[in-house]
């Protein structure tokens, strides 16, 4: 038999054979016993020395056509019989519906930064806006206009981290009331958040902490409407009423002036919570508004000793350790 002849009837085997409904295993046994190394055709092949001259290309072309009928449909077989078992893989598994999911554990607001944002609402819903300023301030801002010149002793009140270049660490938002006034005209109904720095530190101090400035300026403004507003920024803070009490006080920038202390519902203890009182005629005059036409309130509250007080924290120093398990605890 000629090698032309093995190859047909190859084919004609392969060709009943292919037709057959077959397994994985089948199609796979097929595909290795004709066209893998030890095949059928291989097999053939090993005789094509004893092909004669005009035989030899016939035999190279029938041994494509075989690969291009059969090997791509056996192939595309196994894809075929691959994708039904997957289906069927996938129509068997029963997904458990009520297993619990698993736990994502979501980032959350600093306390201190919780208690900024619900201060600013508050204040926001009596109709102050929010004014911002820079940390880093210079003397006349963070001193002079605030009616506090260099020689006067109250400069010391502020244990301040001094810069280069006569800058410094703001050591109250208050300065941010100046540069507002710089640049707005009454009526101004503003508050201030933000960082103040101050070398001090203990229980109730921390070199770094957060105020929360407000400015009102305007016709006849008067102290009741003050303490009014600090009432109720205090109130609504709390939720309810926390006990507080007036204390007269010294600020170079209001006359009169006073601080807020609010009770420690843990200790009884009484805390200084912001200091506040009716700006001074010399702060309008540094801004060149007329001290007889203007009047205004003023308070810088304590934002951190604000939420000591709310979450029961006794000593300021934690909100700054960032130990997760603390921060943890507010949410
Ligand atoms: N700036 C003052 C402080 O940091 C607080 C204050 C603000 C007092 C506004 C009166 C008016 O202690």
């Amino acid at each position: 038999m000629s090698i032309i002849d093995d190859l047909t009837n190859i084919a004609g085997d392969l060709q009943k054979k292919a037709t057959l409904e077959l397994s994985m295993e089948e199609v796979l046994d097929l595909k290795e016993s004709f066209f893998g190394k030890k095949g059928k055709i291989n097999e053939v092949m090993k005789n094509i020395r004893f092909a004669s001259n005009e035989e030899k290309p016939l035999v190279g072309k029938k041994v494509n056509e075989l690969k291009q009928k059969y090997l791509a449909s056996l192939d595309e077989k196994i894809k075929t019989l691959e994708k039904a078992k997957l289906n069927e893989q996938l129509m068997n598994q029963r997904i458990d519906i009520t297993l619990p999911g698993r736990r994502v554990s979501f980032g959350d607001l600093h306390p201190i930064r919780k208690a900024e944002y619900e201060l600013v609402q508050i204040c926001e819903s009596m109709g102050f806006s929010v004014a911002t300023g820079p940390i880093i301030e210079d003397m006349f801002h963070n001193f002079e206009a605030l009616n506090i010149p260099e020689t006067h002793p109250s400069r010391d009140m502020h244990d301040t981290f001094y810069l280069a270049n006569d800058k410094v660490l703001r050591t109250h938002t208050s300065s941010v009331q100046i540069r507002y006034m710089q640049n707005n005209r009454p009526p101004i109904k503003i508050v201030a958040p933000g960082q103040v720095f101050r070398s001090d530190q203990d229980r109730t101090h921390s070199p770094m902490f957060h105020q929360l400035e407000g400015l009102y300026i305007n016709h006849n403004v008067t102290l009741p409407e003050l303490k009014y507003a600090l009432e109720r920024i205090l109130k609504q803070f709390f939720n309810d009423d926390f006990p507080i009490r007036y204390r007269s006080s010294y600020f170079p920038f209001t006359e009169p002036s006073f601080e807020v202390d609010v009770k420690f519902s843990s200790t009884g203890e009484w805390m200084e919570v912001l200091g506040a009182g009716m700006v001074h005629r010399n702060v309008l005059r540094s801004v060149d508004l007329d001290p007889d036409t203007y009047t205004g309130f003023a308070f810088g509250l304590g934002i951190d000793r604000l939420a000591m007080l709310k979450y029961g924290i006794s000593d300021i120093r934690a909100f700054y350790e960032n130990d997760i398990r603390f921060l943890r605890q507010g949410k």
